[in-house]
């Protein structure tokens, strides 16, 4: 497993505990162990709430997954500063050789975070995105990755033009919503939630991100 030892600062760090608290909190019957984030639109702050969420978990569990399942626009490896040479795309196509997971998911070492955060990034750029993300063989590797993980963050891309995220939503324990307070329009963020429940995705809550009259990394959380 390659090491990197990238150094981090962030703001507003509170924002995200309250937020890992409430996940918490949110388990009713069993515990949330694979949350999913996603938004109706591009660049409302989906990778950046993965990026910051993985630093909150990572400082309770040693094993802490996130995983970049924006294989059209992926982020996470710049996000991490990581190479994306090889990552999901790749290591669905040889998952039935049962391949050595170190040689596709990096750990990285982030400042201020007691454990080494494991990042598998999106990989090769596949023609096919939504055919990969609804395979079987995705579901069997995150049912596997599971049993080996702390907790699982997957950053998904946004709903209202691609479905793939459905697929995503569908095998993880719960859904986080985010709505940029700037970008996002409420009829589209509307028809992007029901879409979701209508795909029976559990919507763990919603993250507002950009607020106006706050510092633009307050966070918050609600759901009804
Ligand atoms: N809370 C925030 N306040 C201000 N800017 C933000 C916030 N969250 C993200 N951004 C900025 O918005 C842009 C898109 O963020 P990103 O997380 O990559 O979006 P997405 O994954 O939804 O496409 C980036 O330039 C990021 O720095
Ligand atoms: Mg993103």
């Amino acid at each position: 497993m390659s090491k990197n030892k990238n150094t981090y600062k962030f703001d507003n760090m509170e924002a995200f505990r309250k937020l890992k608290t409430n996940i918490e909190f949110s388990a009713v019957e069993k515990p949330i162990k694979v949350v999913n984030i996603t938004s109706s639109c591009a660049n409302e702050g989906k990778s950046t709430v993965a990026f910051h969420l993985a630093q909150v978990y990572a400082a309770k569990y040693k094993k802490v997954l996130v995983i970049d399942c924006d294989l059209r626009r992926p982020k996470m490896h710049r996000y991490f500063q990581i190479s994306n040479q090889v990552g999901l795309s790749d290591l669905l196509v040889f998952i039935d050789k049962q391949p050595d997971l170190s040689t596709y998911i990096q750990e990285v070492t982030v400042t201020d975070c007691e454990n080494a955060i494991s990042v598998l990034t999106s990989g090769s750029k596949v023609p096919n995105p939504q055919e990969l993300l609804g395979s079987s063989k995705f579901k069997k590797l995150l049912q596997a990755l599971s049993k080996q993980y702390d907790f699982i963050i997957l950053d998904c891309p946004p709903i209202s033009m691609i479905s793939d995220t459905f697929y995503v939503s569908n095998v993880s324990d719960g859904t986080i919503f985010v709505i940029s307070m700037k970008d996002t329009k409420k009829d589209i963020a509307l028809s992007s939630i029901r879409q979701l429940e209508r795909s029976r995705s559990k919507i763990l809550g919603i993250v507002l991100t950009k607020t106006q009259n706050l510092s633009s990394y307050d966070y918050y959380y609600t759901y009804e």
